[in-house]
């Protein structure tokens, strides 16, 4: 079993949460940024309850399509498509008294997710092409690095499923809030990896001069980054070119850190948002429901439009910056018509449309 290593504060309240919800058969959310140990978490809960000695079984939900996802939760009859020449059971029969993991559960798709949703409610569900109820005993945990609330915002995960999932949320910080595990990781991907690479061990140091490093850098890839580069020096021996990559890393973030502190949201905000009355009240006055919304809207693009340079156009960080999931900045940029070529956009036209169900 592979244990959660890590004694700063928050691990050792994560493992506390762990061990008393592993009994409890109570659904689980384990919520964290890539790479912070979601399915550690979920493994640990499974080892650390009674089911552990009948099936983990996970499920990517991002890595297949919705037909085939609900196929592969759920089982089908024969017959039920084209190919279904025998009837097959699915990851929840399979997971029968144990455990199923639902990871990247915020990719479902929202038709599935009403099928979920049915499954939680009466803890029954037919195979695909079925008629018959299927039962069974199956503790159900999830995870996702989506911010689910503000998905259910944007349209893209449902409101009455998300209370259903949320009964326990294990929320696994990032990295970089929890720095003081770090020489402690280092040591124990160290030992994972000697007896492979068939070193003895001790045989590789770290230098106090990368241990520096790792302790002023900001992990977006949390822990799975630092096994990657532990891993990497191991092999290629090459201390001297992970120092340049991580410093060269640690300065870039440092000059735009100073290029945010120069912005003035406050200002920038109100500008826009004067502007934008301006302009419609040049039209005739609007009617007073579209104010509010139309200021929300004209704010937020402002900041979308700021965390998207800050984030050099790249849409992922930008979204964690913005601590929102990447579909919800997707459809945010949709709606406000934000252009993916942000040198283009001179800050003063604002084109809003009149209404959306997003806002
Ligand atoms: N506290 C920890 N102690 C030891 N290993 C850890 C710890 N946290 C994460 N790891 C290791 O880091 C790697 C990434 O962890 P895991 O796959 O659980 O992350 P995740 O949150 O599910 O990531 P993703 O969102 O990308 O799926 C794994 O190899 C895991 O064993
Ligand atoms: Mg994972």
């Amino acid at each position: 079993m592979e244990l959660i290593i890590g004694e700063s504060e928050a691990i050792s309240r994560l493992k506390q949460l762990i061990a008393r919800v592993a009994d409890t058969g109570l659904t689980v959310l384990i919520n964290g940024e890539s790479g912070v140990g979601k399915e550690l978490v979920a493994r640990s809960l499974h080892q650390q309850s009674g089911r552990r000695n009948r099936p983990f079984v996970k499920v990517n939900c991002a890595a297949l399509p919705g037909e085939l996802l609900e196929s592969e939760l759920f089982g089908y009859e024969k017959g039920a498509f084209t190919g279904a020449d025998q009837p097959k059971p699915g990851k929840f029969e399979l997971a029968d008294n144990g455990t199923i993991f639902l990871d990247e559960i915020g990719d479902m798709s929202i038709s599935l997710q009403a099928k979920m949703l049915q499954v939680l409610q009466d803890g029954e569900f037919s195979r695909v092409g079925g008629v018959k109820d299927v039962k069974v005993n199956t503790w159900i945990v999830c995870a996702t690095h989506h911010d689910l609330e503000a998905d259910i915002q944007a349209g893209t995960f449902r409101e009455d499923l998300y209370y259903r999932i949320n009964i326990i949320k294990i929320i696994v910080p990032p990295l970089r809030d929890r720095l003081d595990d770090i020489p402690l990781l280092v040591r124990h991907f160290l030992a994972k990896y000697q007896s492979s690479l068939g070193q003895h061990e001790g045989q590789f140091q770290i230098s106090p001069d990368l241990m520096r490093l790792f302790m002023q850098y900001n992990w977006p890839g949390n822990v799975r980054e630092l096994e990657n580069l532990i891993q990497k020096l191991m092999v290629t021996q090459d201390e001297a070119a992970i120092i340049d990559d991580l410093t060269r890393k640690i300065h870039g973030s440092e000059s735009r850190l100073e290029r945010k502190s120069q912005w003035q949201p406050d200002q920038q905000i109100l500008d826009a948002v004067l502007q934008d009355v301006k302009a419609q009240v040049a039209q005739g006055l609007p009617p007073l429901k579209e104010v509010k919304k139309r200021a929300q809207a004209v704010a937020e693009r402002v900041v979308i439009e700021e965390a998207l340079s800050v984030a050099r156009g790249n849409r992922k960080e930008a979204a964690k910056l913005l601590k929102i999931s990447y579909k919800a900045l997707l459809y945010k940029m949709r709606d406000y018509d934000i252009d993916d070529d942000l040198s283009s956009h001179s800050g003063a036209t604002i084109n809003i449309k009149p209404t959306s169900d997003s806002l």
